[in-house]
């Protein structure tokens, strides 16, 4: 069984504001323990607040996270070049990265500019590479940061798509046809290894379908957020009070 914890923030900014908190204590926590943190991120347009946050010089997020022993890997990228407007990781570069001292090294991004299956083999591959894995061993990330579509998408984990089904990999290329096009994805085991795992949901554009997933019937094919039960037993859920309009009052 999974308990699900809802923190739910009055405004948008204010939700970015917990996310940044809990990004900077997760990295904290890790370093602390095991020298090393290792956290997957998500892309979309709702973190970049959280981004600003953590690279602003006014707040204290930027002297907390320990930018020097911090891995940066995405959760999921769209296939196309790192300098496009639709790259996860064009968005990531200009509200965070370019503002950090994260050294280049320590960033590693899900290539979208090669075709999908060579990407994701190559993601499999730094992945494996960077935690030193051996055999069948899958990693566990620090912190998972996940974002969720209005159709109950997560990662690149679209409705009715086959990485829904894919258990044996850590990195998939995943089409989906309903945006006519390919993404790259981390499969949704790899993600409930993670030791800590959230989602930062905002808007209410997302109100009726953070209902459907965590009120409905249980159809992952259908919301395939509902694949994500952490191993921790533990999930997070950081919301504005929009998005959080149909889920009953704490
Ligand atoms: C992506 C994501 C995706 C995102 C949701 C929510 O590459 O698009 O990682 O899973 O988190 O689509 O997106 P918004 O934050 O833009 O609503």
């Amino acid at each position: 069984p999974v308990s699900v914890t809802f923190r739910v923030s009055p405004t948008p900014a204010a939700t970015a504001r917990a996310a940044a908190q809990l990004f900077t204590e997760a990295a904290g926590k890790a370093a602390q323990s095991r020298g090393l943190a290792r956290i997957a991120i998500s892309g979309g347009t709702t973190p970049k607040t959280m981004f600003g946050l953590l690279a602003d010089p006014a707040e204290p997020f930027l002297k907390q996270v320990p930018w020097d022993k911090l891995d940066l890997y995405w959760v999921d990228e769209r296939c196309v070049p790192p300098d496009n407007a639709e790259s996860n990781y064009r968005m990531t570069k200009e509200a965070l990265l370019s503002k950090v001292p994260l050294p280049a090294e320590r960033v590693h991004r899900m290539e979208g500019e090669l075709a999908p299956d060579v990407a994701a083999a190559r993601y499999e591959s730094t992945i494996r590479n960077t935690f030193k894995l051996e055999g069948a061993e899958t990693p566990t990330f620090d912190l998972v940061l996940l974002g969720m579509g209005d159709d109950g998408h997560t990662a690149s984990l679209f409705p009715h798509t086959e990485a829904l089904n894919e258990m044996s990999h850590i990195v998939v290329p995943n089409h989906v046809p309903q945006k006519d096009t390919w993404r790259i994805t981390l499969t949704w085991p790899v993600i409930n290894q993670g030791r800590e795992v959230a989602f930062l949901i905002e808007g209410a554009g997302k109100t009726q379908v953070l209902h459907d997933v965590f009120l409905g019937p249980y159809q992952p094919e259908v919301h395939p957020s509902q694949l994500i039960r952490p191993a921790s037993g533990q999930l997070t859920l950081l919301l504005d009070s929009a998005a959080a309009a149909k889920l009953p009052a704490p």
